[in-house]
């Protein structure tokens, strides 16, 4: 039947074509051809078209990759994409390994990874060319116009506005909300070791209570201790939507989907909470959290820029660095988000291996212990302040080692926005995600003497302060270095130290423990099975 067709319309495109044409189909091999084309069915034509898209996605990937190392082929289209659904620390070791410079392509995406110090560095500090992208999915979950994704002057701008809410003396004013939730929280690990009465994975718990104290510092008691909660648990289904490379677009009951609407719900409690916060700071309210901090200084703008147009007197009136505009309740929430959304995983990752390695090392949790109750005075029920925090120069040390040890962040995506040439023999394209690395060069051996090794003292008495200046990427470098980096390793020795003082902890070893799981950050394949104790 087909055959049929197209024989007949063949011939009845003969007297449309003219003469010449007519003398051509007249040739007995010209004859032959046109009449195996007349027979070609509709699948034929479909996988033509298949095999041609398949050679140009080949072609593609092949330009684009250029000299640098991957993978020789692709599997057709989607690249890697069941192997970045589940990805294994192994393997991105063993990507690291194989260059400098490496690629794979998943996906439209072109991913190029940078594995050394010097070309990572290169990336972080390459604002002209490239701009966080985070990860794709991120601009879904805490929408396109969040200041995160801003770039050149507009994004230093919005910074400027958030310094202050991470000075040392805001930093102080957060410090006896941190003390409450910990409190809280060492009771309930007490609670559930008695009542497990053996090993129980905390992984989970440290994720909850990290979350807790996040949102106590970044929103106070605007929310309630049930919201916390809500939020700690859907908090999940945010990191696990967060894969490197995701499926283009969301479709419903999948972890994109999940976690779209665990971050709608995050997003709405918090604006709920700029209202309140608005209220009190309105009303002369102390600060008490970084959102009162932010809602602050824009209510100081606000009323400077009044009193500037009224032509009042400002004597007296400090004028707000830097003045802010107006923002809505619900953009105050997207900011308070990302705080919320750059800490948690980052966070959780950092407790976990921490209670893990301490339990490991009585030599250093001893050391941590006595530390703390020393800058206390002998009292460890003495309220933490700043001060204190300065003098505990073994503890921090411990904290800093351990993010040097167990980076939470492996790797930090990055967006090419115009051909970069990072090197004078490759140009990563436009379009193109660029992904620096921390981990080669915080196990660099030539700066870190047995890197593999889980050692304070080389930020207590050694060099690797200073050694290591240019390779301690932990929290990047660059514009857009962590914001929240003096807050994290603060709060990590604040929770470190209280637990030492407080808690006996037995870590109970499986073949799996020092094996490490990628959830957006790192955390031991067995999810940390731990025994807490209260100290007599
Ligand atoms: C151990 C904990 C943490 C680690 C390892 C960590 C690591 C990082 C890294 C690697 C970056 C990307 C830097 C870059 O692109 O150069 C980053 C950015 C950021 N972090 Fe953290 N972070 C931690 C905790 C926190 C906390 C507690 C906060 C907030 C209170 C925070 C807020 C931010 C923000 C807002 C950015 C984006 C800055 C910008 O784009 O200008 N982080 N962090």
């Amino acid at each position: 039947m087909a055959s049929i067709i197209s024989t007949t319309n063949a011939s009845s495109a003969v007297p449309l074509a003219g003469a010449k044409v007519v003398q051509i189909v007249g040739h007995p091999q010209i004859d032959n051809f046109l009449t195996s084309l007349t027979q070609v069915s509709g699948w034929t034509i479909a996988f033509t078209i298949l095999a041609l898209l398949v050679a140009y996605d080949q072609f593609s990937y092949l330009r684009q990759k250029g000299s640098i190392v991957g993978p020789a082929f692709k599997i057709p289209f989607i690249g890697p994409f069941l192997e970045s659904v589940n990805p294994k620390f192994e393997e991105y070791q063993g990507k690291w390994a194989s260059g400098e410079l490496s690629c794979v392509s998943v996906f439209h995406k072109f991913v190029v990874i940078a594995s050394t110090r010097d070309m990572s560095r290169k990336v972080f500090n390459s604002p002209m060319y490239v701009k966080p992208c985070v990860v794709d999915v991120a601009h879904k979950l805490l929408g396109p116009t969040n200041w995160v994704f801003l770039d050149g002057k507009a994004h230093v701008d919005f910074r400027k506005g958030l310094n202050g809410l991470f000075t040392r003396k805001a930093l102080e004013s957060y410090l006896p909300g941190q003390e409450e939730v910990y409190n809280t929280y060492f009771e309930r690990f007490l609670r559930i070791s008695k009542e497990a009465n053996g090993p129980v994975p905390f992984m989970s718990e440290f994720r909850e209570v990290m979350c807790a104290v996040s949102c106590r510092t970044f929103v106070g008691h605007y929310i309630s201790d049930e919201a916390i909660k809500k939020i700690a648990d859907d908090y999940y289904n945010i990191t696990a939507a967060l894969e490197l490379v995701n499926f283009p677009i969301i479709i419903p009951y999948t972890k994109t989907w999940y976690g779209k609407k665990a971050s709608e719900m995050v997003l709405e409690e918090f604006a709920k909470c700029a209202a309140k916060s608005k209220v009190r700071m309105a009303a002369g309210g102390e600060i008490s959290c970084i959102m009162d901090g932010w809602v602050k200084s824009i209510l100081d703008s606000a009323n400077y820029r009044e009193r500037q147009e009224k032509g009042l007197s400002l004597e007296g009136i400090e004028k707000p660095q830097p003045m802010l505009r107006s923002f809505t309740d619900y953009e105050i929430s997207q900011t308070i988000f990302t705080f919320l959304f750059a800490s948690q995983d980052a966070t959780s990752s950092a407790c976990t291996w921490l209670f893990q390695i301490m339990a490991q090392r009585p030599d250093v949790l001893d050391k941590v212990r006595e530390e703390n109750l020393r800058v206390r005075g002998g009292d460890k029920n003495k309220a933490i302040t700043m001060e204190m925090i300065d003098e505990m120069v073994y503890t921090r040390g411990a904290v800093k080692e351990l993010l040097r040890y167990r980076p939470p962040v492996l790797m930090v995506p990055y967006l090419v926005k115009k051909p970069f040439p990072i090197t004078p023999t490759y140009t990563v394209p436009k379009g193109a995600m660029v992904i620096p690395t921390t981990y080669p060069s915080l196990r660099d051996p030539e700066v870190y003497e047995n890197p593999d090794v889980y050692d304070p003292d080389r930020y207590v008495t050694g060099d690797a302060e200073v050694k290591g200046a240019k390779n301690f990427l932990v929290f990047g470098t660059g514009p857009h270095y962590c914001l929240g980096q003096i807050y994290a390793q603060n709060n990590l020795a604040l929770m470190v130290g209280k637990a030492a003082m407080e808690l006996d902890w037995v870590h109970h070893p499986t073949p799996v423990s020092e094996e490490i799981k990628v959830f957006a950050t790192i955390f031991p394949k067995d999810d940390c099975p731990l025994v807490f104790t209260k100290r007599p």
